[in-house]
């Protein structure tokens, strides 16, 4: 049971609100979206990282989620953002969040979205290569701005996660490549870009990651750069950012580090080594996205059809599927999932959960072990807050469920459900 789950007479509750009356109240599918349990894992990275006490940031990684309703709670939590497209862009601008405290990444950032961070006026800009050195240089002096720039860095750390998620390693799409000495050249060619003020470093070393040691890594590598170019090329780096990916608890087997303990061994790390090298201490950030929201988030569903086939397998099938979580697909993710109405019954059968797309790998759990069940049921899937909703799909022109905040007993709308207006708005007739 993550945050303000409960049960209460054989029945989940979230927030103190029975799963049941959810469904009652807005139908199936549903996302469900934990506020406290959201709000203290801001509050957690917040005073571990040393926010306050040492000036370090935590910048929410919006892809996570990013409805408006997220990105108000984010700056009124504190945080820094971090966005990747015109579109997160918009709806930071939208929410009203603080531009200044915007860092804006991406690969291959368009002509217009380099336009719209410049004219918005977002804090950092983090190059990723030297066509957008280039194209950033350009517009700031159209504009006759000065713009403030991370590089990212590809430091050749190969973590442990799924390889589509993976970041950090030499063979990779994003940022400069450390080993081959591309980063030096970037830095090397500054002065050409006179717009353009260079004041911290960036990596990001990939996603789902339960240990600690390729962070600490990742700090001794950052750090030693950030020394070089003191010594080398006398180019003070005074901020320093880690990047996401900070594990979390999916299904049986992940054994994630709590949020305290991940930052305060970053933030001890980084002390270390910079008493070693005898250089400032930058300032740290660090931009987790699924860790702040994905336990917080469930996704409540209701059983329709149940196909037992006898000694191969028992297939229950429900009202979403791949078109609302696509990651059991993608990724092969595992879940675990609970019937709320038969919270506590023992679990003994075996059974596959099934969405209904049209397509026989829309399997949203495998082989999983579930109480006696039947049509009409309501069936939870847990910890969907990350990378659920953000990554929808209107496949089979399946509508996209809403989302509902629940907190103390009270439930609100904070995304609509799609309607099938909306699902042919763009069509012409
Ligand atoms: N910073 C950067 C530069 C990133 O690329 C990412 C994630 C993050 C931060 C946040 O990482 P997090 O803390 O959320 O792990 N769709 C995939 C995850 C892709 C992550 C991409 N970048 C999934 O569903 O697992």
């Amino acid at each position: 049971l993550h945050g303000s789950m409960s049960i209460v007479d054989n029945e989940l509750t979230i927030g103190k609100i029975k799963c049941s009356e959810l469904k009652k109240k807005y139908n199936t599918p549903l996302y469900i979206f934990d506020e406290e349990l959201v709000r203290n894992n801001c509050r957690e990275y917040m005073k571990h990282f040393k926010v306050e006490e040492k000036g370090n940031r935590v910048a929410y990684a919006a892809k996570a989620f990013f409805p408006v309703y997220m990105c108000k709670l984010i700056d009124e939590e504190g945080l820094y953002l971090d966005v990747v497209s015109e579109g997160e862009l918009y709806t930071a601008k939208v929410a009203q969040f603080p531009m200044e405290k915007i860092l804006f990444h991406g690969n291959n950032k368009t002509l217009e979205e380099i336009k719209m961070g410049v004219e918005l006026g977002v804090g950092r800009f983090v190059v990723d290569n030297y066509y957008e050195l280039e194209l950033l240089n350009q517009v700031c002096e159209q504009k006759k701005k000065k713009q403030d720039i991370y590089f990212r860095v590809t430091p050749g750390i190969e973590a442990h996660t799924h390889e589509y998620i993976q970041t950090g390693q030499v063979d990779s799409k994003f940022g400069f490549t450390l080993s081959n000495g591309e980063v030096h050249k970037a830095v090397e060619n500054l002065k050409k870009y006179e717009n353009l003020n260079l004041v911290g470093i960036h990596a990001h070393i990939g996603s789902q990651i339960f240990d600690i040691k390729p962070y600490l890594d990742e700090v001794e590598i950052m750090l030693g750069l950030i020394n070089e170019m003191k010594k080398n090329y006398d180019i003070e780096i005074q901020e320093l950012d880690l990047g996401g990916g900070f594990g979390v608890y999916y299904s049986e087997g992940d054994n994630p580090k709590p949020i305290k303990e991940f930052c305060e061994n970053i933030v001890k790390k980084a002390d270390e080594v910079c008493r070693v090298l005898d250089i400032k201490l930058p300032v740290l950030i660090i931009e987790p996205g699924r860790s702040i929201v994905a336990n917080a988030g469930s996704t409540i569903y209701t059983v329709g059809s149940i196909k037992d086939i006898k000694d191969v397998r028992t297939y229950v099938s429900v009202d979403g599927g791949m078109t609302d979580n696509i990651r059991p697909s993608l990724y092969e993710a595992r879940y675990e999932c609970i019937l709320t109405n038969k919270a506590k019954n023992p679990k003994n059968q075996k059974v596959t959960i099934a969405g209904k797309c049209c397509e026989s790998g829309d399997i949203l759990l495998k082989d999983v072990k579930m109480s006696e069940v039947e049509s009409g049921d309501i069936l939870l899937v847990s910890s969907t807050g990350a990378y659920g909703y953000s990554m929808a799909s209107n496949y089979n022109k399946i509508l996209k469920p809403p989302v509902v905040s629940v907190l103390n007993g009270e439930s609100k709308i904070i995304c609509k459900r799609q309607t099938y207006e909306n699902l042919i708005e763009l069509e012409l007739m």
